[in-house]
């Protein structure tokens, strides 16, 4: 079944000084289950691709489909909720809230979905471990290296029990090892049904992905 479906997107965006192309007719289909590996240069629209994949952003033309439903333009509350329902993010710049614990900032989706708090515990207690911050989850996440404040961000995206995965650079600042384990991890997910869609510079992460490659340049994908 195909969930997401891109057609011919385009997107800009207008600084005081210029205006950037940032996607010039982008077309991709994602179905269920699907593992999906977008990999290119620095500054070829792959975050930009990934949000408006993902509702973070409108595209300025081409077509949004999501179960075949037409959402190419959405206001920001159905944004949301299409956010909440279908999505769990890692993003580039991690996005999790250094204030709060590493246990609260992976509950935090969980919490927003109001999922039985029995539910949720399970599911952080699930996601902590596979990510190997079991014994972390009472720091504030301000107190996290930078690595470990990555993993924070996978086991939120992780525990959001979402059925797409969207993941920027998920392991950037991690070493092999630990790159293995949340491989091992995501891919188990997959196994189980959910949709991965990966950003990445890194050829290992690519290949233990083995997913269905795209290659970003300039503002176009290409298989
Ligand atoms: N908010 C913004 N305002 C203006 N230009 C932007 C903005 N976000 C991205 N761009 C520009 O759009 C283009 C695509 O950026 P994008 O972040 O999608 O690249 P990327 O492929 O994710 O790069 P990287 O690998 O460095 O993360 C770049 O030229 C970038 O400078
Ligand atoms: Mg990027």
């Amino acid at each position: 079944m195909e969930i997401i479906k891109l057609e011919s997107i385009e997107k800009y965006y207008r600084t005081r000084y210029e205006e950037v192309h940032a996607l010039r007719g982008v077309s991709l289909s994602v179905n269920e289950g699907e593992k999906i590996v977008v990999m290119g240069p620095s500054g070829s629209g792959k975050s930009t691709l990934l949000h408006i994949l993902a509702f973070l952003d409108n595209p300025d033309d081409g077509k949004r489909y999501i179960l075949g439903e037409d959402k190419t333009q959405v206001g920001d509350t159905e944004a949301a909720r299409l956010r909440r329902d279908m999505f769990g993010f890692v993003f580039q710049e991690f996005n999790i809230i250094p204030e709060m614990t590493v246990e609260e900032n992976v509950q935090l989706p969980l919490k927003i979905k109001k999922v039985p708090l029995a539910e949720q515990k399970n599911y952080v207690e699930k996601a902590l471990k596979a990510v190997g911050l079991i014994d972390k989850r009472n720091r504030k996440a301000y107190e996290l290296s930078g690595g470990e404040r990555q993993r924070v961000a996978i086991a939120r995206a992780v525990a959001s029990d979402s059925k797409v995965l969207v993941m920027d650079e998920p392991t950037g600042n991690l070493d092999e090892e630990t790159e293995k384990e949340i491989v091992k991890l995501i891919l188990g997910l997959n196994e189980q049904g959910k949709t991965l869609v990966v950003v990445t510079h890194s050829d290992r992460l690519a290949r233990l992905i083995d997913g269905k490659l795209y290659h970003m340049e300039d503002g176009k994908l290409y298989k």
